[in-house]
């Protein structure tokens, strides 16, 4: 499995991922009664630096269970346009405040405030405009329920809204990671869970790759909070001193950087190990891990 070339396969589906994000933003775009400037804040917004890991985990996790990749890429992208939503909404004065994003203006800094929350409340609401496009009749419902859950108050915004709340002691590790599976570890194994949906997956696929995805998604969010730490302003494409300066309850900051690092590599062999059930088919995910394990070091 590690000899697969995880580059090549990326070289050819961001190119159809980009095409895809770009047209059905153009099609939203055009639509009569779409400002054009909400359409160039979301163009802005979507497209870009982004390294598009959770369509590509969608991607993989399709692949894994025998699905062409060509019938996941609404899916793919419905999960780009939450990820980007989440983001505007994150960097937003009353959250992170943060004036870079994917080395260039957050969406605010660039269209203003206000049009910072309506860009983010466009890319979430058309996200589901698009989402079941590729799914299986039969599981449709399966795939709105899954991404609402994820995104929503027991998800992602959950997360977000524990993150934000004044830190008045330093956290645990159990603390921190009840916020990072939420804000970021359930977008990334819904990911996982959709690649399936649309290859028609059984219960025991559905599960390794749930647990494939909430392993990964954490350690991910680990190795975020490690770059920052560690002002890699290169590998994070924004100012590294939002986390501090904010008293942002960091992994590092509960456990210490070596202890997070240990934490994080532990996480992504979990995630390994739950690949097991999908044999040489998971080549994809299992290469996505190793990327993410070299983030952490
Ligand atoms: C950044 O996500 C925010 C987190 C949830 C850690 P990514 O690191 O995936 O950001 P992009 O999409 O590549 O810009
Ligand atoms: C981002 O968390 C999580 C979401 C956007 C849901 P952070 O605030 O830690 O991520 P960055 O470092 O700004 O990308
Ligand atoms: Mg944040
Ligand atoms: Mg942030």
């Amino acid at each position: 499995m590690s000899s697969f070339d995880l580059n090549a396969y990326q070289d050819v589906w961001r190119k159809r991922l980009e095409e895809t994000l770009g047209a059905l933003l153009d099609e939203a775009g055009h639509e009569n009664g779409c400002p054009k400037q909400l359409a160039d804040a979301m163009r802005y917004s979507v497209l870009g630096e982004g390294k598009r890991l959770r369509p590509f985990i969608c991607l993989g996790a399709l692949r894994s269970v025998g699905g062409e990749e060509e019938k996941g890429l609404h899916a793919a992208c419905a999960l780009e346009f939450v990820h980007a939503y989440s983001l505007v909404h994150d960097d937003l004065p009353a959250m992170d405040d943060d004036d870079y994003r994917r080395g260039r203006l957050t969406c605010h800094r660039a269209f203003g405030e206000a049009m910072g929350i309506l860009t983010g409340d466009a890319l979430l609401t058309q996200a589901f405009r698009i989402l079941v496009q590729g799914v299986p009749a039969n599981r449709a419902a399966e795939a709105v329920e899954l991404l609402a859950r994820a995104a929503g108050s027991s998800g992602m915004v959950g997360g977000q809204v524990d993150d934000v709340q004044e830190m008045d002691h330093v956290p645990s590790r159990d603390e921190v990671e009840r916020i990072h599976e939420r804000k970021t570890g359930r977008l990334i194994e819904a990911a996982a869970r959709l690649g399936g949906l649309v290859g028609d997956a059984d219960e025991l696929r559905m599960e390794a790759l749930g647990r494939y995805g909430q392993r990964l998604g954490l350690a991910f969010q680990i190795a975020d909070d490690l770059l920052a730490f560690a002002g890699d302003e290169k590998a994070l494409g924004r100012p590294t001193r939002s986390d501090q300066d904010r008293k942002r309850r960091t992994h590092p900051l509960a456990v210490g950087v070596e202890a997070s690092r240990r934490r994080a590599t532990a996480l992504v062999e979990e995630a390994l190990s739950a690949l097991q059930p999908l044999g040489s088919m998971a080549d994809v995910l299992s290469a996505i891990g190793g990327l993410v394990r070299i983030r952490i070091s």
